[in-house]
Parts: structure tokens; sequence; C-alpha cells
């Protein structure tokens, strides 16, 4: 199947930035008014198969429409991918504002998740990203994808109480408990869509801390269901409208009225199997990689060195997911360092582990807060067509993606790491970067990386010869 000159049209109007690369194609094309992909593509995309081989060696413009293509999307969205963040629309989002900064967008193939094939954008300037990701899906593809599971998206508000009378806080909780009914009524009317749509205020506990260094307090845990949405707002709104009856029900004083990122009410989790021969490499019997992907898990799971640098490779998969979305990745972050530290010390947040037939199995398990509608969601314009692509039903979806992203990434880390190094690969891609720092442009970018790495000399100095002297060797 070919794109034809109407939709070529449509993305030359409404897509600037693409406009140049269109023209390219068009006139690379046999056929003036057609251009035609690469026919692997065309298969995948009318199979709907996120599994799309030599993806990464299409020209740009190819890659962009064919994901337009596979997602479905107008040519007004898919416009929407490329610097849409303008200075005027971001003077909305934040304070201050001089510019926007953009970051690299790429999609993750390979992925099927719960039976369904998803192309995943991912938003992150590291390279390597996503390479990994793609390629932790196709190990994990062999063993049929990630089957990923979500609670409902019940975030955890904080309403701190100090000076409690006579400083007993067993008795206060117990007043509050027993007021249980009425503070959930109040917060639950805060907001009127919530609670249309299933969400709101859940239920009510109380935590004596007896001992901290200004002295006893209580803390109230408010369960609030945000549905579709982050919640931020909803949940600190309802904290901030209980506190008067807090104080009048408990006796005490009442601080911090905030929720918390540590939402262990919100979680989401992905496993997958591999089976061991997806792993075979160089030689080396997938069952043996299996074995050593385990063992360097384990040192992980007690080793808090290791572990934030483990939990890193993760979060390289989740953040850029979470960022693309328009969601907060400052909150993802900060409720998996948490989670990751729940028993008091610091550990991986993934498993692994052999089954008996040497296969390899993994999961991830996150308190992830992501929302599809609201917030950053809504205000950045690159977000909606994100979340066309992922083709995601809601939150919870979303954070089912995620979390499976985040664990192709840790499995192909550790593949790497285990085998050749993560050196080998990172290497390749940050020629490129050198390259460009060294002004290569176009095909020159490739054909410096190439030069540099098989040299062993991937620095800027000798990026900087090269390309001077064309983008070819010259000693
Ligand atoms: C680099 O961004 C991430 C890794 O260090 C993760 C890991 O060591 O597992 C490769």
């Amino acid at each position: 199947m070919a794109v034809h000159a109407k939709s070529l049209t449509n993305i030359r109007s409404a897509w600037p930035a693409r406009r140049r690369e269109a023209e390219a194609l068009e006139s690379a094309s046999p056929m003036a008014e057609r251009i035609g992909l690469d026919p692997t593509l065309e298969r995948a995309i009318d199979a709907r198969s996120s599994r799309l081989p030599g993806f990464y060696r299409r020209a740009r413009a190819e890659r962009s429409l064919a994901v337009a293509r596979w997602a479905g999307l107008s040519a007004d969205e898919a416009a929407l991918l490329d610097g849409a963040l303008t200075s005027a629309r971001a003077e909305g989002m934040i304070e201050n504002v001089v510019g926007t900064f953009g970051l690299p967008l790429g999609i993750a193939t390979n992925f099927r998740i719960n039976g369904r094939d998803v192309l995943v954008p991912m938003a992150v300037e590291e390279p390597s990203v996503v390479a990994a990701a793609s390629f932790g899906a196709l190990l994990a593809r062999a063993g049929g994808g990630f089957t990923a599971t979500s609670s409902e998206p019940v975030m955890i508000g904080q309403v701190q109480v100090l000076d409690l009378p006579d400083g007993d806080l067993a008795a206060a909780a117990g007043r509050l408990v027993a007021a249980r009914d009425g503070i959930l009524a109040v917060a639950h009317a805060q907001s009127t869509s919530l609670p249309r749509l299933g969400g709101g205020a859940k239920d009510l506990t109380v935590r004596q801390l007896p001992d901290t260094p200004v002295g006893p307090m209580l803390v109230v845990h408010l369960h609030y269901d945000t549905r579709d949405a982050m919640g931020a707002n909803a949940v600190n709104t309802a904290c901030e409208a209980i506190a008067p009856l807090v104080e009048a029900v408990s006796g005490g004083r009442v601080l911090l009225r905030i929720l918390s990122n540590l939402s262990t009410e919100r979680t989401a989790r992905a496993e997958c199997r591999v089976p061991a021969d997806a792993l075979a490499r160089d030689g080396a019997d997938g069952r043996v990689v299996a074995r050593r992907i385990v063992e360097a898990n384990a040192l992980a799971v007690v080793d808090p060195w290791r572990a934030a640098t483990h939990n890193k490779g993760v979060m390289n998969g989740v953040d850029p997911v979470v960022i693309a979305t328009g969601n907060d990745w400052r909150a993802g972050e900060a409720g998996a360092h948490a989670y990751a530290a729940r028993d008091g010390q610091y550990r991986a947040l993934t498993t692994w582990r052999q089954d008996e037939h040497g296969d390899l199995l993994g999961t991830l398990e996150l308190p992830l807060a992501v929302g599809t509608v609201g917030g950053g969601t809504q205000a950045h314009p690159a977000a909606a067509t994100v979340l066309r692509i992922l083709g995601v039903s809601g939150a919870r979806e979303l954070a089912e993606v995620a979390v499976s992203v985040g664990l192709a990434q840790n499995l192909s880390a550790l593949r790497a790491l285990v085998c050749e190094g993560i050196q080998d690969g990172h290497m390749t891609l940050h020629a490129r970067q050198v390259a460009l720092a060294a002004g290569a442009t176009g095909d020159a970018v490739a054909r410096v990386a190439e030069q540099i790495v098989a040299e062993g000399r991937i620095r800027v100095e000798r990026a900087r010869e090269l390309v001077a002297g064309g983008g070819r060797a010259s000693g």
C-alpha cells in the first residue's frame, strides 16, 4: 500500500517541519504522486503488528509516516509530534517562560502487552534507550510478550496532626476512625466529576507516629480514587477541605495537607517469560545467559549501590513514556525509589528467576500515578497524539504500558551487561552524538560515527577532522 499524494499534501501543509522530508521522499519515489513505504512496514501496518523489522534503518520521514498510518493519525495530529510546544503555549504552563526545550521522541517497537501490539513513543535524551527497550520487548515477545496488571487508581493524601490532647495518639486516632464517614463525605463533595465516574474519596486510615524529631503525631491517610487523572489537584483539594474537621475531631493541630508520591494503592505490575533460546548469543547457551541475568539481579536485590543503577535502568524505560504523555515523571521517580526501599533496605524493583526449562521469568512492580486526562496530558500539545499512538483506554492501561517498558529496559540492560557489556552498543550510539557535536550533518553523521568507532577514537577532535575531510577517513 502507498501513501497517497493527498495525505502528503496534508502533511506538507499541517506539518511544516516535515515538509522538506516529505518532499525529499516524494522526489525519490519513482511515482511522482505516491510514496511507497517499505513493503515490510506496509505488512506490519496492515497487520497492526509492532514488530517493524528494519524500522530504525528507514528515513525519519518514512518512520513518521509509518507511525501515523499505524496509529491512524490525521495530518494535524501527526504534526503535533514535532515542535508543537511553542513559547506562547508554554507561557500557559509554567512561570517566567523564555522558550521551550525539546527532547527526541523515538518509537520503541516489538511491544506486545496483554495480547495487544503497542508502538511506544519515548521522550528521552539518552542514546540506546529506545533501541534497548525495543530489543527487550523482542526478547519478551518470543515468550508471548508482557502480561501487565494495575490496581484501581487510588492515591493517598496525607493530613498531619500534631499537639494532640494529652499526647494520646490512640484516643485521637480512635475518634478520627469513628468519624470516618463524615470526613469522607466532605472529601468526596470536593469534586463533582470524579464521583460521577466512580472515583472520589474511598477510605480513611490513621497512622500513629509516636517517635518523631518533634514528638508524637498522627497522619491521616485519605484514599482517593482519581480515575484517569493523575489526580494531585483533586487529592490536595480534598486534604485541605477535611483539615478543619480533622482538627475538630482529633483536638489536634493540622499542618501538612498533601498527597503522597508513594502511591502504594496505585501500582502497576508487568511480567514476562523469555524462552532461553531467545537469549542465546555468540555461541553462549541461552540458559547460561538467563542464569547470569538472575545472578546480576541478585546483586541488586541485596546491594543498594547496584540497586540504584539497576533501578535507574528500569526508569530509563518508564520515564520516557511518562514524559511523552505529559505526566509528572518526578512523581514516578520519587514513588519508585521509595517503593524500592519499602522493607527498610533499598533493593531491585525487579525479580528474575529461571523455570525448570531454563527460561527466564521477570517481574516489575511499581507505584505509578499517571493520567490520561488533565494536567500536562492536556497542556502539552504532543501528549494527546502520543496517547493516540499508544491506544490506551485510560490511566491504568497507560501505567501497564509504562511498567512493561521498564521491565523490557531492565531485561535488555542486564542481557547486555552479562554478555558483551554495555559499552558496545552504547558507544556506537554515543559516537553519533560526538559526530553531531563535531558539526556532521545528514549522512555524514553515520559515516563519521562508524569511522570513529572503528578507529576506537570516539572524540570530538577526531570527528571534527573527519567532518572537515568530508566525513571520510584521513588517517
Ligand atoms: C544506563 O543508563 C542504565 C544501566 O546502567 C542500567 C543497569 O546497569 O542495569 C545500563
